[in-house]
């Protein structure tokens, strides 16, 4: 990113960026997974390295190679590597105590199968119903172990319902999850923002918008780091 380059307001700042979508398993073999690629939260650590933040990115399954070619002149994180969401959960409680800045940008399944076997499901001729118990939820946890100056920011993609529609569903989920910033993907409305690949609004914990972003993921990402940088020391 050429253009951003002289930014350096992050220096010092420790930060842990989680990514990518959790896999939860049905037997050795089979898992209930979903079809997060990890490109956003890869760009939001990008964007945190590069304006000089320290940064650990939990990653849960990432699409994207996270060495080799594609990454020539990109930040190097140390990446923690999870699965599921319970092994999500215990990276993110481990490491956000000592950062300043989480983010939240994986998709975190919301329910397990409550059992995975050690033995391969075998087929019986007949349906079958699988029973899912909800995982914790890793943001909410983060925000109530927030300590002072420290700034967790969540993300969600609404679309509208019969009850309400996208933007009002975006404004219930950042006031239930009380993170300092929940940048919203209205999927489905074009919200003023036109034909760009990416528009996120950022909320605070009130459901106040307090900016928004668009443009690729990397603008995204980068859009979302300068609300972040102007929380801090708020
Ligand atoms: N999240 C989490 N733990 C979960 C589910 C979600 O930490 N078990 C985080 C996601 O990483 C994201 C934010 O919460 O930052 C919002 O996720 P989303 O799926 O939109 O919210 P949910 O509370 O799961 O609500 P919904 O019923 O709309 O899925
Ligand atoms: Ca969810």
């Amino acid at each position: 990113q050429p253009d951003r380059e002289g930014a350096h307001d992050l220096a010092g700042v420790r930060a842990v960026v989680s990514a990518g979508g959790t896999r939860e398993p049905l037997d050795p073999v089979r898992f209930l997974g979903n079809r997060s690629s990890g490109r956003q939260g890869l760009a939001v650590a990008d964007a945190l390295a590069a304006r000089g933040a320290d940064v650990t990115l939990v990653a849960a399954h990432v699409e994207v190679p996270l060495d080799g070619p594609s990454r020539a002149g990109a930040p190097e994180h140390r990446v923690v590597h999870v699965s599921t969401a319970l092994d999500l959960e215990r990276a993110m409680t481990d490491l956000a105590p000592a950062c300043d800045v989480v983010v939240m940008a994986a998709a975190v399944a919301d329910y397990r199968p409550a059992t995975a076997g050690a033995a391969k499901l075998k087929k019986s001729g007949a349906d079958l119903t699988l029973t899912l118990v909800e995982n914790p939820d890793v943001l909410a946890g983060l925000v109530g172990r927030r300590h002072p100056g420290q700034i967790v920011v969540g993300f969600a993609a609404e679309t509208g319902d019969a009850q309400r529609d996208a933007a009002a569903h975006g404004r219930a989920k950042a006031v239930r999850k009380g993170a300092d910033l929940l940048a919203v993907n209205v999927v489905g409305e074009s919200a003023g923002f036109g034909d760009v690949p990416n528009a996120v609004v950022v909320l605070d914990a009130a459901g106040e918008e307090v900016g928004r972003a668009d443009g690729s993921k990397i603008d995204v990402a980068w859009g979302l780091v300068d609300l972040i940088v102007g929380r801090r020391g708020r």
